[in-house]
């Protein structure tokens, strides 16, 4: 058995750190660009909560991406090379992020895991919090438009109309997706009428990993018996543009988590866009 060891994380360190988070999240190699870089700009402001587990010979075997937020310690990123799981690499690093948190007198050490849960709770992580993420899976299915609405592009021009039937806050709110969808996905923006009547306005986003995931950005419905509809006509562009995976993050208003699973809608498990679940460990 090999003897391991955790250190700091360096310059040098981030090609190996790229290729092991690639090997180790199963469900994608695209992680090169998100964590490259956010390794390279923590090592620029000194890499304090970096850290790497290297065997004897020096070979990177795990690192942790950490950082420190008010009096709590997150977990950003954690990974282990599949060839080394199993033996305490993964704890050796949750240890690690732990001492540095408790020499800087913070209280707990936090982060969202996906499938990782049981991981945490072996070494004493309690889970707080979960926040769903629901993902339907439109490739090969016959998707039909929605019959109680229909659905048109949202342009620029229909928005002052809105101002008049909305609060102002949903108003403002429409507003920021809008525009900040606006430059990659304009075609993503559907205003919902039953006759002559604007009822909602669905907004979706392109993920930006996922290329062929759509998520939903905003949803607003006049009444709540819209809302599902609305949803549905975003399920039907995304199936009409030949895209893969409709996604979307609770809580909705007015859309039933159950309702969707019925629906067969599944929890989200891709690496960008997955079920949340907090796990936090207090330092005592
Ligand atoms: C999760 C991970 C970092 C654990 O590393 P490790 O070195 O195998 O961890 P340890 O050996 O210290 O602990 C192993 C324990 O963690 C749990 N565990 C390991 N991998 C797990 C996984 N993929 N899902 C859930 N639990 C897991 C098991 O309970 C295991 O206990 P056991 O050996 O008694 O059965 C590693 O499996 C990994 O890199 N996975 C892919 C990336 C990932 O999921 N990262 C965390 C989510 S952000």
């Amino acid at each position: 058995m090999k003897d391991f060891r955790v250190r700091m994380a360096r310059p040098d360190d981030v090609v190996a750190v790229v290729r092991i988070a690639n090997q180790a999240f199963l469900e994608t190699a695209r992680l090169t660009g998100p964590i490259g870089r956010s390794f390279a700009q923590q090592l620029r402001d000194g890499g304090e909560w970096l850290f790497v587990v290297e065997d004897e010979d020096g070979r990177v075997v795990g690192f942790l991406l950490g950082r420190h937020s008010g009096d709590t310690a997150k977990i950003g990123w954690i990974a282990v090379h599949p060839n080394y799981w199993g033996m305490g690499i993964g704890g050796m690093l949750l240890r690690a992020i732990e001492e540095k948190a408790r020499r800087m007198g913070l209280r707990a050490v936090e982060t969202g895991t996906p499938f990782a849960r049981s991981f945490y709770e072996k070494y004493g992580f309690k889970c707080i919090r979960v926040q769903r993420a629901l993902i339907l899976e439109i490739a090969g299915k016959s998707i039909e438009p929605p019959q109680e609405v229909r659905m048109r592009p949202l342009l620029l021009d229909d928005l002052s109309s809105l101002a008049n039937i909305m609060g102002r806050d949903d108003y403002l709110s429409l507003l920021s997706s809008y525009f900040s969808t606006f430059q990659s996905d304009p075609e993503k923006a559907l205003l919902s009428l039953d006759g002559e009547n604007v009822v909602g306005v669905v907004i979706g986003r392109a993920d930006s990993i996922y290329r062929d995931l759509v998520t939903l950005e905003y949803l607003y419905s006049v009444e709540p018996r819209y809302a599902l509809s609305l949803l549905y006509g975003l399920v039907y562009l995304s199936s009409v543009e030949g895209l893969r995976w409709v996604g979307v993050r609770f809580p909705v208003p007015h859309i039933d988590e159950e309702e969707l699973r019925k629906k067969g809608w599944k929890d989200g498990e891709l690496p960008t866009f997955w079920t949340r679940y907090w796990m936090r460990k207090d330092l005592k």
